[in-house]
């Protein structure tokens, strides 16, 4: 070859053919990361569309065992729950009564697919009144006062047969509650999935649809992370882990990339991302307006969450991507119900 040849390097020979890019991609999904996330409601036969977040839905418990079978022929394993109370008072009764929708839908989902993961989100603010995380004062969140409804809360869920807890208010100090809680309850094996890092984020709008759980006054920058910060965010995540996280969530995913990078550097720990509601609404409304390529995007999407070291992906995309898997318009690592 001649020397003027050599003078740059030729990457476009590793690109030639979509076998050989497969054969060097160094990222691939795989629908066995990803965890979806689950809305339940009391009634019967429910089953309503969220406004803002399409083919996302409120579904009452007797509506579970489909929503389950579903998800494991898809090859989703593992399932993250939110309730839609009853009733919301001050002190988010609810959210720790055994009977309470969690509760039942965790007994539900352990019933009907017990293989499946079930993951609880333990945060106050879909059963408080005011739609706060905590119990409030003066228009203030009481935060160690808090950290007992969040024990109770925990031990509940595990009570009913939870897999994990995933505790989401930040309280200063919850993780460390709750795993006392757990271990005197005698659940010392049930881990805790912490969302230490995160941020008071306007991608939350489209959720608190969903979940209901908008703040009647205020914000939550009082507890949730300020998004100009980095190095806190590695205090927030070796705290977790210091008080007993068994793995940790940033949270949202998009904006917060360097973060799921930094941690994954710093620690040796499981991290998810959770691509959340407003993140996945965007995407829905530019798909319908025909302005991008929805497939494209939703796996060029997950596909950067995983490379900037989440090995974890909370994502309302999960069934789409599975679906569209199933039918070959993209691939992906295969998924173990596939692959048998
Ligand atoms: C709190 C909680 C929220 C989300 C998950 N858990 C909302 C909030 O903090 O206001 C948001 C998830 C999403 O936007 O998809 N229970």
């Amino acid at each position: 070859m001649s020397a003027e040849a050599l003078q740059f390097r030729r990457f476009r020979r590793l690109r030639r053919s979509e076998n050989l890019r497969r054969l060097i991609r160094e990222t691939r999904l795989s629908i066995e990361d990803f965890i979806y996330p689950l809305f339940v409601v009391h009634g019967h036969g429910v089953r309503r569309e969220v406004n803002s977040m399409p083919g996302v839905y409120q579904l009452s418990v007797d509506q579970l065992g489909r929503e389950a079978e579903e998800l494991l022929e898809l090859g989703i394993v593992a399932v993250l729950l939110f309730g839609i109370p009853a009733r919301k008072d001050e002190l988010a009764s609810e959210a720790y009564d055994p009977d309470g929708i969690v509760q039942r839908a965790v007994r539900e989902l352990k019933r009907v697919a017990p293989e499946l993961v079930v993951i609880t989100d333990v945060c106050n603010c879909e059963y408080t009144s005011h739609g706060h995380c905590g119990i409030v004062r003066d228009g203030h969140i009481l935060n160690d006062a808090t950290l007992e409804l969040l024990a109770r809360t925990a031990v509940s869920h595990a009570e009913a047969g939870a897999d994990m807890v995933a505790p989401s208010d930040m309280m200063d100090g919850r993780v460390r509650a709750i795993r006392r809680a757990l271990d005197q309850a005698g659940f010392s094996e049930i881990p805790i999935l912490s969302y230490a890092a995160k941020y008071a984020s306007a991608f939350y709008g489209p959720f608190r649809e969903a979940a209901e759980s908008a703040p009647a006054f205020g914000d939550r920058r009082s507890h949730q992370m300020d998004p100009g910060n980095r190095r806190e965010a590695l205090r927030e995540i070796a705290t977790d882990l210091e008080e007993g996280a068994d793995a940790i969530i940033v949270k949202p995913a998009l904006a917060y990339l360097d973060v799921v990078s930094a941690a994954r550097e710093r620690f040796d720990v499981p991290i998810a991302a959770y691509n959340v509601s407003g993140e996945y609404a965007m995407v829905k409304a530019a798909a319908r307006n025909g302005w991008i390529d929805e497939q494209r995007v939703v796996v060029e999407i997950l596909t950067g969450i995983r490379r900037a070291g989440a090995q974890m992906i909370i994502t309302y995309h999960a069934k789409d991507v599975a679906r569209w898997l199933r039918e070959g318009q993209i691939s992906m690592a295969p998924a173990r119900a596939l692959a048998e």
